[in-house]
């Protein structure tokens, strides 16, 4: 008997899951159907509830729903829970449960497919939405030696910064906020977008100078060379990488939650880069 599973969000046409899933089901012979949902503003929890009641399995959320999807959610996972975010949810009889594997995703592809390890390095994550909040757990438990969070709006880097403080669980990392500006003068080995600024075709404005010798710049948007990206190879960055390969470990770990097969990730991404 198939098993259904769907990718939630708005808008979701552009959504290159299906394709990903597709490709693990054939990889670990899964039987599974993977298809789109788009859910209106304001419509995400009749949406799931449809799908559940036609016998649906689990879902991948994206932007805009992946807080309405914590708060539907009857159990999360710890690192959910960290998140404030949930991005897969897996319906187990009467029970919803949510897990995000955004952080776990993004960490596979910086240590194991990109190889850059981060431990006791200087790291600076781009912006305070959704999208960083949803990685700075995982970023800080890879022991860091320093994190800053720069976001246009510092007041809310700085209730990031304070909410990951509270967890307790981060002491010995040299964690702060700070504006765009105020980076003039310091050096990081990594740099990670994780602002929305893309979407506008533009970029934060960063203060030359601060891309360390080796540094890696990661845009977890994809595409060849986003607006940051380009900036970073001008500014210094020794390698850049967009976030293709945490689109697909981020599904790879979907996946494994729901169907307790860790699918190969390394052909899928060699397959989207290709298209
Ligand atoms: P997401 O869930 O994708 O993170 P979000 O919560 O709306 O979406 O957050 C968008 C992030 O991108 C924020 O950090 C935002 O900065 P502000 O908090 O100052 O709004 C950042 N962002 C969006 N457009 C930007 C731009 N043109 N320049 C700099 N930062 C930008």
């Amino acid at each position: 008997m198939t098993d259904h599973y769907a990718v939630i969000g708005n808008p979701v046409a552009h959504s290159k899951s299906p394709f990903i899933h597709a490709e693990f089901a054939r990889q670990t012979g899964q039987d599974i159907a993977y298809g789109r949902i788009l859910a209106l503003l304001g419509g995400f929890n009749k949406a799931v509830e449809d799908f559940r009641a036609e016998g649906g399995n689990g879902l991948n959320v994206t932007l805009p729903f992946k807080l309405d999807a914590f708060e539907l959610a009857q159990e999360v996972s710890a690192r959910a829970s960290d998140a404030g975010a949930v991005n897969v949810l897996k319906f187990e009889g009467a029970t919803v449960f949510g897990d995000n594997t955004d952080g776990v995703g993004l960490l596979r592809d910086i240590k194991g497919n990109l190889h850059f390890g981060i431990d006791g390095r200087a790291l600076l994550l781009m912006g305070a939405g959704g999208a960083a909040q949803g990685v700075l757990g995982p970023l800080l438990d890879a022991r860091p030696a320093r994190l800053v969070v720069a976001n246009r709006t510092p007041e809310r880097a700085e209730r990031l910064v304070e909410r990951f403080r509270a967890l307790g669980r981060f002491g010995g990392i040299a964690l702060s906020a700070s504006s765009y500006a105020a980076l003039a003068g310091q050096r990081f080995d990594l740099v990670i977008n994780a602002t929305s600024a893309s979407l506008a075709d533009t970029v934060p404005e960063l203060p030359e100078g601060i891309f360390a010798c080796g540094s890696l710049a990661y845009d977890m948007m994809y595409g060849t060379r986003t607006p940051f990206l380009t900036l970073a190879s001008t500014q210094g960055a020794a390698r850049v990488a967009d976030g293709i390969g945490m689109l697909v470990e981020q599904a790879a770990e979907s996946f494994l939650i729901w169907r307790g097969v860790r699918p190969e990730t390394r052909p899928v991404i060699e397959a989207l880069k290709a298209r």
